[in-house]
């Protein structure tokens, strides 16, 4: 495994961070970019989470994946180099990588620390693998090792992840994969299924409150980053689905009118306002599908559980100028 560089102000604040927290609390629209939920203690909390018996995404797509990866690689191709978008804790991919025998393995995440810990456990499960991380944010331009540069690529991007974004993001995230991974590329993508409410809010409200935790931490990360003083424990964790917009939304409701500061500016919230932390889209079957057309990728394979609740679809990189 290739060594990746650690960052040598790894405790400074982000300032797009403290830009994004202070034009949320100076503007109209009180909404936070949902990246800032994922610092250490939020990443945990996140894996909590996907061990929740309300929350069903994350298994019921890794039994999609210990079911069909030897479909999903016969389809996709042996040999290619898997690059994973937000790689995480990489808990899914050992299922891939063994069905597809990649001749590398590239995972992209954000979080250095979380990326080396990862990387070096999966080095011991597949001693012979070449693992080459790369520490990015997907969302940005990404620059392949040169390594890999020539190879084909398959490329993994599990978790539903790409309901976080909202529709014209995800495209433009969709388009920039399609230019990383080159010409005639794979690409396997969970997505969350609509379904009944009596689903949906649970399992972004679950009755143990790791949910809620996860999105008040995005407060304590205001106060121990920002030097702020939020009381965290007047607000409340709310998980509503909007049925127009087809997304679970978590926000943080005021529970008091309050006065706080933030990096030394002064702030006021009115009880029942709420802090837009989160967006959660589901996907019908064709609505899934149109989105990948729309970002430069032709749906060849898809397979779901028997109650449809999540599916992984598999596509191929077309070209731009297809025409009608
Ligand atoms: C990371 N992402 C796919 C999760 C989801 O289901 O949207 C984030 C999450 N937020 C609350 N629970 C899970």
């Amino acid at each position: 495994m290739n060594d990746i560089p650690k960052s040598s102000a790894a405790n400074a604040v982000d300032p797009a961070f403290r830009r994004d927290i202070l034009a949320c609390f100076q503007g109209e629209r009180r909404a936070i970019p949902a990246r800032w939920l994922y610092d250490r203690a939020g990443s945990e909390l996140f894996e909590d989470i996907t061990d929740l018996p309300e929350y069903y995404p994350t298994r019921t797509e890794t039994a999609l994946l210990e079911k069909h990866c030897g479909e999903i690689a016969d389809k996709g191709g042996h040999g290619k180099v898997v690059v994973e978008f937000g790689s995480g804790s990489s808990t899914k991919t050992p299922h891939l990588l063994r069905a597809v025998q990649p001749s590398a393995y590239v995972p992209i995440d954000i979080s250095g620390d979380f990326l080396r810990d990862s990387a070096a456990a999966l080095q011991e499960e597949f001693p012979d693998l070449d693992i080459i991380p790369v520490e990015a944010d997907f969302m940005g331009d990404i620059h392949l090792p040169e390594a890999v540069q020539n190879s084909p690529k398959f490329g993994f991007f599990p978790g539903s992840t790409i309901g976080n974004m909202v529709p014209r993001t995800s495209v433009d995230l969709l388009k920039n994969m399609r230019r990383t991974l080159g010409e005639n590329a794979m690409l396997l993508i969970g997505m969350d299924r609509v379904k009944s409410e009596d689903v949906l809010v649970p399992a972004y409200d679950d009755a143990a409150g790791v949910t809620a935790a996860f999105n008040l931490n995005l407060l304590a990360r205001i106060n121990r980053e920002l030097e702020g003083d939020i009381p965290v424990n007047e607000f409340r964790h709310v998980a509503r689905w909007n049925d127009n917009y087809a997304r679970i939304e978590m926000h943080l409701e005021a529970q008091e009118d309050m006065d706080f500061t933030i990096a030394g500016q002064a702030f006021r919230i009115a009880r029942y306002e709420t802090i837009h932390t989160e967006n959660s889209h589901k996907y019908g079957e064709r609505d899934a599908r149109l989105l990948l057309r729309a970002g430069g990728w032709a749906p060849i394979g898809e397979w779901t559980d028997p109650q449809d609740y999540f599916a992984l679809i598999l596509a191929q990189a077309t070209p731009f100028n297809t025409a009608p």
